[in-house]
């Protein structure tokens, strides 16, 4: 599953990849997922080096509920970030974990060349570009007139 999928620095430093790591597991504690028992947590590299986080949080009425990805990016636009380097995905489950269809498109209006790194608690880990995940993406440029 792992592909060769690069980070260039700050992303790709050790220190920053456990950073990260860390913030997505901790945030994955706090995910509401009474219904699936599937947690997971994700933090957000933002071009500007500063990291936020987010988790899956359900709803009774399934669909209302949100992913740990869009969180995540929806906090860090609150904080006035706009472009991003890297996400990392923590679940429980055994094999690294991709994110969604609904998600990869949220993203990539913000950053299509994104890495999407997904982790295991025994330190599995899987990469990807967003190109990869999503190609032929819908984009912002797709609404312009001709
Ligand atoms: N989930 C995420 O948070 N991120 C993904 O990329 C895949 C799925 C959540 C949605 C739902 O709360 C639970 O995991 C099971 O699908």
């Amino acid at each position: 599953m792992a592909t060769d999928a690069t980070l260039s620095t700050p992303a790709g430093d050790e220190r920053t990849l456990t950073l990260l790591r860390e913030r997505a597991f901790a945030v994955m504690e706090r995910a509401y997922a009474p219904y699936s028992k599937f947690r997971v947590g994700a933090a957000v590299l933002a071009s500007d080096g500063s990291v936020t986080e987010g988790c899956n949080v359900e709803n009774a009425a399934y669909p209302a509920g949100v992913c740990a990805e869009r969180a995540a990016v929806s906090a860090a636009i609150a904080r006035g970030n706009r472009s991003f380097e890297a996400v990392l995905i923590a679940t429980e489950a055994e094999e690294p974990t991709p994110p969604c269809g609904m998600c990869r498109q949220f993203m990539e209006e913000f950053s299509p060349h994104l890495v999407v790194i997904a982790v295991t608690r025994d330190g599995r880990e899987a990469r990807w570009t967003l190109d990869e995940l999503l190609p032929k993406a819908f984009t912002p440029h797709s609404l312009d007139r001709r």
